[in-house]
C-alpha cells in the first residue's frame, strides 16, 4: 500500500512540488509562541524538510498543519535536527560512549533521545557519525566512536536501532542518518572541510565497514560529506553514492547533502556555478539539498534542458516520500503537546545519562592506588576551570541541552563528600588566556588540603565542526597552574574533560592518578565524584589512542605492517604512544587464563571458538571488557598489525570467574576486502590476540 500511495502522489505532483520535496530549509531558531506566526508565514507548505530548531511541539504542529492543510497534496514536512548525544537530557559525547564498550546502553540512550526529540517535534536526527578517527587534531573525532572500524560499526548500529526502534512508525521512533559519507575524517592535517586522499584500499578497509553495517541495520538516510575524496567530492561522487550505496548495498532510503556541500563544489573546483553543482550532486545520487536552495533554483531548468530526467527526479522523490510513509507521518503528522516536565529528564533518561557517564570514564593512571581516595582524607582541594563549569562539560553538539540542568563536578563532589570531607575550591585560571590572578588562591587551597583534585580540559567549542587544533596539549595557562600546584608537594589527581585525546606531556608523569572523563553530559558530576570516592569502579577503556606528542600523530593502533617494525619511529621520542586504544584501569584486578581454541586448524566453513576465563582477583566487583583481535601476517593485500573483531563487557563480582568467548566465523572475521571491495578469504596462518596473548591457528582450503 505504501508503494501505491507513493506512485499515486507522484502522478499528481507538479515539477515544482517534486523539487520542493527534495529541498530542506532551516527554521525555528529559538521558536516560541511569539514567532510561530512569523515562521508559519515564511515556510512553504510544500517544503520537503526543515531543520527544526525548536523544543515546542505546538510549533511543530502549527507548521505541520500548514503543510497538511494548505498544500495542494497534504504532504507532511520531515523535521530534522542534530540529536547527537541526547536532545535535552545530554549524554556523554559519542567518543566517550564508545569507551563504555556497552552498545546496549548506547542503544537505550539513543531510544530515549529519540523519545525526547519526537515529543518536541523532531522526526529525523543527523546521527550517528561513524567516521573512523584518524587524526585527533580534527575536532570531529568527538562525534564518532574512535579509531576502529568495527567499533564504529557496532556503536553506529546500536544507535540506529535505538533511534529507529523496532519500526520507524512506532510513536517514539525517529529516522537515523549515517554521516558523513565518506572519508571525511581523513581531511588533510585534520583541517575541517579539506581534501581527503583516500586510497581505494583504505576506503574499503577502514571507512566503508561502519557504513555497510549501518545500511544493513536499516539506517533510513545518509549525509554526504564536505570533503573531496581523492579528486571527486563526496557530495558529487557517483561511485560512493550510487554504485555502492544504491546499487551494491540496495539502500532504499535517501541521501541529504551536508550544509552547503552542494554549493561547495564550486570552491572545490568541481562545478563552475550553482547550476553545474546541482547537476553534479543530483546525478551522483544526493536526493535532498540541505539549505542551499540549489535544487529548487536549478533542477527545473535542468529538466527542461533534458540534462536530468523525470525518472531520476521521481526516484529521488520516491525515496523521500517512502521515509515519510514509513515514519507514519501521513497518517499521524502531529505530536502530542505535553508540557516540558513530562518530556524531559524522565527517570529512565537520567538513569541512562548517569550510567553512560560512569561507564565511559577511563582511569588512565593510578600510581600506588592514589585512587580511590583514602577514607582518612580530611580536606580536598578541588581546583580548575572545569570544576563549576556547566557548558563545556556537555560537549559540542549539545542539542537542546540546558546548562541549568547540568550537575557540575562541584555539585557531584558536594553530594559525595558532604559531612565527611572539606572541599577547598579555587578556579585557578580560565581554560585559556594569560590571567594568572587565580593562582594564589589555588595555591592556598592546595596547601590547606591533603590532596589536590585538579580539573582541566577543553572548551566544548574546541571540538566538533570546524574546530581543529594544531596541538593536543592543554593551553599553557592550564599547564602552568599544574606546575604551581605541584610545588605544594601534595598528590595531584588530574581529571581531564575533552573532546579528543590530549597530549599530557609532563602532567602524565607528575600526576598520581589521571581520570579521563571526556565531556560526560548533564550527569557527569556525580559520576566523577563517585569514581574519585570509590563508590563507583571505573570500567571505561580508550576507543582512541593518546599520542605522546602531537608530532607523533597518526597513532591509531590498526596501522598496516611496517617494513621494519622495530625501526622507523621518531628519533627524539619513544615509538609508543602515551596510552593505547583499549587502555583503561580498574580498582580491581583481573587475571586472564590461557586462551583455548576449539581447533588449531580450521577450514573455511567451520567456525573456531576461542575461550578465556577471566577472574576478578581483587577485592571489589568490577566490569571487564575482553577485546579480541585478529592478525593476518601474510596476505595478498597487506593487513593491519591487528584488527579488533569482537568485544564483550561483563560484570564480575570480587573473586568471580567467567568464561568469555569469541566465535570466529572465517568468512566474516578472516576475510578482507580488495581495492574493489570484493572480499577474499585466504588460507594460511592467523593469530588471535587478547590482552598480552597471541595464539596461532591455521586456515586450510
Ligand atoms: O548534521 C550537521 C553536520 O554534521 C555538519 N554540518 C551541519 C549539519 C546540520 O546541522
Amino acid at each position: 500500500p505504501i508503494n501505491q500511495r507513493i506512485e499515486d502522489l507522484l502522478r499528481r505532483m507538479t515539477i515544482e512540488e517534486k523539487i520542493l520535496q527534495m529541498t530542506q530549509w532551516t527554521y525555528g531558531k529559538n521558536a516560541n509562541a511569539n514567532n510561530i506566526e512569523a515562521s508559519k508565514k515564511a515556510v512553504r507548505p510544500e517544503i520537503g524538510s526543515l531543520i527544526y530548531r525548536s523544543v515546542n511541539p505546538v510549533y511543530r504542529n502549527e507548521i505541520m498543519r500548514k503543510a497538511m492543510e494548505q498544500s495542494r497534496l497534504g504532504i507532511p514536512i520531515l523535521m530534522g535536527f542534530d540529536v547527537i548525544h541526547g536532545f535535552r537530557t545530554i549524554y556523554p559525547i559519542p567518543l566517550a560512549q564508545a569507551c563504555s564498550w556497552n552498545p546496549n546502553l548506547v542503544a537505550k540512550a539513543a531510544a530515549v533521545a529519540a523519545k525526547e526529540s519526537k515529543l518536541s517535534g523532531v522526526d529525523w536526527t543527523f546521527s550517528p557519525m561513524i567516521d573512523v578517527a584518524r587524526d585527533p587534531r580534527w575536532g570531529r573525532v568527538a562525534e564518532g566512536y574512535g579509531e576502529d572500524p568495527y567499533t564504529n560499526a557496532v556503536f553506529g548500529v546500536a544507535s540506529v536501532k535505538g533511534y529507529q526502534g523496532k519500526n520507524l512508525s512506532d510513536t517514539f521512533s525517529i529516522a537515523a542518518c549515517l554521516k558523513h559519507y565518506i572519508g571525511y575524517s581523513l581531511s588533510e592535517g585534520g583541517r575541517d572541510y579539506h581534501y581527503a586522499d583516500v586510497s581505494a584500499q583504505t576506503l574499503w578497509d577502514t571507512f566503508m565497514p561502519p557504513y555497510e553495517a549501518g545500511v544493513k541495520a536499516g539506517a533510513a538516510t545518509l549525509m554526504s560529506a564536505f570533503n573531496d575524496i581523492s579528486g571527486v567530492p563526496a557530495s558529487a561522487n557517483h561511485f560512493t553514492l550510487t554504485d555502492i550505496l544504491k546499487q551494491r548495498w540496495k539502500h532504499d532510503g535517501f541521501v541529504v547533502s551536508d550544509w552547503g556541500s552542494i554549493e561547495n563544489l564550486i570552491p572545490q573546483g568541481f562545478a563552475k556555478d550553482r547550476k553545474d553543482a546541482a547537476l553534479k550532486s543530483f546525478t551522483a545520487g544526493v536526493e535532498m539539498d540541505m539549505v542551499d536552495n540549489i535544487y529548487a533554483d536549478n533542477l527545473p531548468l535542468l529538466l527542461k534542458e533534458h540534462r536530468i530526467s523525470m525518472k531520476q527526479v521521481d526516484d529521488a522523490v520516491r525515496r523521500i516520500l517512502r521515509l515519510k510513509f514509513k515514519l507514519g507521518l501521513f497518517d499521524k503528522p502531529y505530536v502530542e503537546e505535553l508540557p516540558e516536565k513530562d518530556r524531559y529528564y524522565q527517570p529512565e533518561s537520567m538513569a541512562i545519562a548517569r550510567k553512560l557517564a560512569e561507564e565511559s570514564m577511563v582511569l588512565l593512571k593510578n600510581d600506588g592506588q592514589t585512587l580511590p581516595i583514602a577514607h582518612n582524607i580530611k580536606q580536598i582541594a578541588l581546583i580548575g576551570p572545569m570544576v563549576k563549569d556547566s557548558i563545556n562539560i556537555m560537549g559540542s553538539w549539545e542539542g537542546q541541552g540546558m546548562p541549568s540542568s547540568v550537575e557540575t563536578i562541584f555539585d557531584g563532589f558536594k553530594k559525595e563528600f558532604q559531612g565527611k570531607t572539606t572541599l577547598n575550591f579555587a578556579k585557578g585560571c580560565d581554560f585559556d588566556g594569560d590571567d594568572e590572578s587565580g593562582f594564589n588562591e589555588a595555591s592556598i587551597a592546595a596547601k590547606k588540603s591533603d590532596i589536590i583534585v585538579l580539573c582541566l580540559g577543553e572548551m566544548e567549542k574546541w571540538s566538533g565542526e570546524n574546530a581543529t587544533r594544531s596541538t593536543l596539549a592543554l593551553p599553557v595557562i592550564q599547564q602552568h597552574l599544574f606546575s604551581i600546584l605541584k610545588q605544594s608537594g601534595k598528590p595531584i589527581i588530574l581529571i581531564i574533560s575533552n573532546g579528543r585525546p590530549i597530549e599530557l606531556g609532563s602532567l602524565n608523569r607528575l600526576s598520581g592518578a589521571i581520570l579521563e572523563i571526556w565531556q560526560p553530559g548533564i550527569a557527569g558530576g556525580s559520576a566523577v565524584a563517585g569514581i574519585i570516592s570509590g563508590r563507583l569502579n571505573p570500567s571505561g577503556k580508550l576507543a582512541i589512542t593518546f599520542p605522546l606528542t602531537t608530532g607523533q600523530i597518526p597513532t591509531y593502533y590498526n596501522m598496516r605492517q611496517s617494513a621494519r617494525p622495530k625501526l622507523g619511529g621518531y628519533q627524539d621520542i619513544s615509538s609508543e604512544p602515551n596510552y593505547w586504544f583499549g587502555h583503561g584501569l580498574s580498582y580491581t584486578t583481573f587475571s586472564y587464563s590461557k586462551i583455548t581454541l576449539s581447533d588449531s586448524i580450521i577450514s573455511k566453513n567451520k567456525n573456531l571458538i576461542a575461550r578465556v576465563e577471566i577472574t576478578n582477583t581483587g577485592l571489589r566487583d568490577g566490569k571487564e571488557t575482553a577485546m579480541w583481535f585478529i592478525s593476518d601476517p601474510v596476505a595478498s593485500v597487506t593487513r593491519p598489525v591487528k584488527e579488533l573483531k569482537f568485544f564483550e563487557k561483563k560484570n564480575l563480582k570480587a573473586g568471580e570467574k567467567q568464561t568469555f568467548q569469541f566465535e570466529i566465523d572465517p568468512i566474516r572475521d578472516l576475510s578482507f576486502p580488495d581495492a574493489n571491495g570484493v572480499r577474499h578469504l585466504e588460507s594460511g596462518e592467523f593469530y588471535i590476540m587478547l590482552n598480552e596473548q597471541k595464539v596461532k591457528f591455521e586456515l586450510v582450503d
